[in-house]
C-alpha cells in the first residue's frame, strides 16, 4: 500500500474528468460586443481584431442572426459617431448612431438581451470620457451628460445600462435618471472596477476613442491597486448597481475573485480587446491552439467567480462548446 495520495485516480478517462469537474463555461455567461457605424452597407473588418468588425446598422442582422443560433443571449453595443465635438453631443442624440442600432436590433430580435455601453469618449473631440476644462476631466459636469446618454439608450430600448466613464457617482446619478423617466426596471451593470490599462489599445482603434491628450489615469484605476477595487465596488453597491463588472480580466483574476467574495451581485469580466488580440495573434502564427486557449481563458474567469463574461471571442467559443456537447 502506497502512503502517498493518487490525484490522478480522477483524471483517468474523460467520463470520470466531467463527472468532477468544478466550473464550467455556459453559453448563458457570454455577452458579445458590437461596434456600430453610420453609413450603410458597411462590414469592415477592425485592423488591430481579427474576425471583429464595424457594422452599419442596416448591415447587423446577418451577424444577429448568427448570435442567437449560436445561443448567445446578448450583445453590448458602441457606438462609432461620424461626428464628434467637445460635449459629445451626438452620445444622448435621439437618433444616434447607438440609439438606431439599439431600436433596429430590438425590432428584428425581440428576445436578443441588449446592454448599452454609457460613455462618452467615442463622441467626444477630445477623446475623454466626460467633460474638459482646462485640460481637466471634470467629474459633476459629466454626470449630466451620462444620465441624459443613459436615459436615451433606454428609450431607445436598451434592456441593460453599462456605464464606463468611471466618474464618481455615476451609478447614482443614472439609477435617479432612469427612474425618473420610467426606467425603474432597466438594471445597471457598472464598469465598478476599470484599470487604465494598455489592454484596451485594440479597442480605441475599434472606437476611434483614444484620448487626444493625456491618458485616463485620473479616473481609470492604478493596475497596482486592489484594496481599492473593494472600496470602488462597494460605492456602486450602495448607489444601486445591480451587476459589479471587473474590466480588463485576464490580468485582473485576484480582483475578480476578491469581488465575487466580498459581495453578492452577479459579476461580469470584460475580456477586452487587447487580450483577445493576442491570442489571435498568436494563434495566426500557429503558436497557440485558439480553441485550447479561448476556453482556458474563459473558464478562468468563471473559476476566479465571474458569472458573466463580455468577450469579443462570444461566437467562436459558444461554437467550440456545441462542438464539445455533442462530440
Ligand atoms: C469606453 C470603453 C473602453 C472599453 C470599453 N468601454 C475603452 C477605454 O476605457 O479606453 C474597452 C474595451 C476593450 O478594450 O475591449 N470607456
Amino acid at each position: 500500500m502506497s502512503s502517498f495520495i493518487r490525484h490522478r485516480r480522477l483524471r483517468s478517462s474523460e467520463v470520470l474528468r466531467r463527472m468532477v469537474r468544478e466550473h464550467h463555461l455556459h453559453v448563458e455567461d457570454l455577452i458579445y460586443p458590437l461596434f456600430v457605424v453610420e453609413g450603410t452597407g458597411i462590414r469592415e473588418e477592425v485592423p488591430s481584431m481579427p474576425d471583429v468588425y464595424h457594422f452599419s446598422v442596416d448591415m447587423l442582422d446577418d451577424e444577429l442572426q448568427e448570435v442567437t443560433r449560436l445561443g448567445i443571449p446578448s450583445v453590448i453595443v458602441f457606438g462609432v459617431p461620424a461626428e464628434k465635438d467637445e460635449i459629445g453631443s451626438q452620445a444622448d442624440c435621439p437618433n444616434g448612431i447607438v440609439q438606431r442600432a439599439i431600436r433596429r436590433i430590438k425590432e428584428r430580435f425581440p428576445g436578443l438581451y441588449v446592454i448599452a455601453d454609457t460613455c462618452l469618449c467615442q463622441y467626444t473631440s477630445h477623446g475623454h470620457c466626460g467633460i474638459v476644462e482646462n485640460g481637466e476631466v471634470l467629474n459633476d459636469p459629466s454626470l449630466e451628460r451620462l444620465v441624459s446618454t443613459a436615459v436615451s439608450q433606454a428609450r431607445a430600448g436598451a434592456d441593460m445600462i453599462a456605464p464606463s466613464n468611471m466618474m464618481d457617482g455615476f451609478v447614482q446619478a443614472i439609477r435617479k435618471g432612469l427612474d425618473e423617466a420610467g426606467f425603474s426596471h432597466v438594471p445597471i451593470m457598472s464598469y465598478a472596477v476599470k484599470y487604465a490599462s494598455g489592454f484596451y489599445g485594440p479597442f480605441r482603434d475599434a472606437a476611434h476613442s483614444a484620448p487626444e491628450f493625456g491618458d485616463r489615469r485620473s479616473y481609470q484605476m492604478d493596475p497596482a491597486n486592489s484594496r481599492e477595487a473593494l472600496r470602488e465596488a462597494a460605492s456602486d453597491v450602495a448607489e444601486g448597481a445591480d451587476v459589479l463588472m471587473v474590466k480588463p480580466g485576464l490580468a485582473y483574476l485576484d480582483v475578480i475573485h476578491r469581488v465575487r467574495e466580498r459581495f453578492d451581485l452577479p459579476v461580469a469580466a470584460y475580456n477586452v480587446s487587447g487580450e483577445y488580440s493576442m491570442i489571435k495573434a498568436a494563434a495566426k502564427n500557429g503558436w497557440l491552439d485558439e480553441k485550447q486557449v479561448v476556453l482556458e481563458t474563459l473558464t478562468a474567469f468563471k473559476r476566479a467567480g465571474a458569472d458573466l463574461i463580455l468577450t469579443y471571442h462570444a461566437k467562436d467559443a459558444a461554437r467550440w462548446l456545441k462542438e464539445d456537447e455533442s462530440a
